[in-house]
């Protein structure tokens, strides 16, 4: 083999409030296979997957993660295939799962222990590892288990209810017993998530403009109030559920989408926190990576066997990515989002 050409997506600036596609800028480098070091591990990437957290990471200052340097290539997960290894642990054919970022090609050094995982694609398809069968997967099943603590029998909220998180929550709500409502942007995304998904009630924010009318439609679907709630959105969306939240009520604070570019989303009542006796907690799935064995099984379980549902948006091309991960942060995607590269 000669040597490859690698493209690559880098951060070029920081947004100073919406992210545009001139915040990124493509550019090239090469790689040989034939030339690895002892333990280097060289993985051509089948799909990157674009992240609601990656907007984070473009911003300088304080967060619970570190900003992505600028002029370095895009952190993000990928799957894909070793096409050449000097390392015992791996041999060409291996499917992969990785952070190897906005690029054609991840090489592995021999120091990054545990950087790639084997996958096995027999059951699993290749791209749900990194969906359902990945982080946002195991994003949904631990904030569900140590924060919203569903018991049979109540009812389960949860916003960006269609999306790769969402559509967990609302499926392993389901499958212990409770009601499980959802809540996205426009009929389709909802008739899918009732449909396929097999949810309870979805309510079509789009359609409810102000506080008021979210809150009565949340009345509606959750007629016996909301015990747990699974945030992904925030603003006017979690000011309607406090509403509805009955008392010893949990709300897991995973993501706050609708604030990422930066606009202010403050809580209209956080007295209700009082009132209502809420636990309102946050976490971050990396920091809990003891439990993601349990819940990569179950969920691979689920969706090998057909019980877990789930939806990929997929753009084609490197060079497109930039855009599909603007259209993420706007809801133009229908489920986790990709990029296929190969
Ligand atoms: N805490 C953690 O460790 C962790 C880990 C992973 C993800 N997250 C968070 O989980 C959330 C979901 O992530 P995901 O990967 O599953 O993304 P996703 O739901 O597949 O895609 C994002 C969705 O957010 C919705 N959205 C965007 N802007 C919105 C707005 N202004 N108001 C209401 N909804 C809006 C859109 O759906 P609609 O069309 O329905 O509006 C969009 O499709 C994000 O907040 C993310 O940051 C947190």
């Amino acid at each position: 083999m000669t040597a490859l050409v690698n493209q690559q997506i880098v951060l070029a600036s920081r947004p100073a409030g919406e992210a545009t596609v001139d915040n990124f800028r493509l550019q090239t480098s090469t790689v040989d296979p034939d030339a690895l070091a002892d333990g280097q591990v060289l993985v051509r990437i089948h799909y990157l997957s674009l992240d609601p957290y990656m907007r984070g990471r473009m911003n300088e200052g304080r967060s619970y993660a570190q900003p992505q340097p600028l002029g370095e290539v895009m952190i993000g997960g990928t799957a894909g295939e070793v096409i050449a290894s000097r390392n015992p642990n791996f041999a060409v054919g291996d499917q992969v799962v990785g952070m190897g970022g906005w690029q054609q090609y991840q090489l592995v050094e021999r120091h990054q222990r545990g950087v790639l995982q084997k996958v096995d694609t027999t059951h699993v398809p290749l791209s749900a590892y990194l969906g359902a069968v990945g982080m946002p997967g195991v994003t949904a099943w631990v904030g569900l288990h140590t924060i919203v603590e569903p018991k049979a029998g109540e009812t389960v909220v949860v916003s960006a209810a269609s999306g790769a998180v969402g559509s967990v929550v609302g499926q392993l709500a389901k499958a212990r017993g409770c009601r499980a409502v959802g809540i996205a942007g426009g009929p389709e995304k909802c008739a899918y998530v009732t449909g396929a998904l097999g949810f309870d009630a979805c309510i079509d924010y789009k359609a409810h403009g102000d506080l008021k009318s979210l809150a009565r439609a949340l009345k509606e679907a959750c007629p016996d109030g909301i015990d747990g709630y699974f945030e992904n959105v925030g603003g006017v969306i979690l000011d309607a559920v406090m509403l509805r939240m009955n008392a010893f009520g949990r709300i897991a604070m995973c993501g706050m989408i609708s604030g990422y570019d930066g606009q202010p989303i403050p809580m209209a009542n956080p007295a209700l926190i009082l009132v209502s006796r809420l636990k309102v907690q946050g976490f971050i799935v990396s920091e809990r990576m003891d439990l993601w064995p349990a819940a990569l099984k179950e969920l691979g379980g689920m969706v090998a066997s057909g019980r877990l549902k789930y939806r990929e948006t997929i753009a084609h091309g490197l060079e497109n990515a930039p855009e599909a991960f603007l259209g993420l942060l706007k809801g133009r995607n229908f489920g986790k989002q990709l990029v296929k590269l190969v």
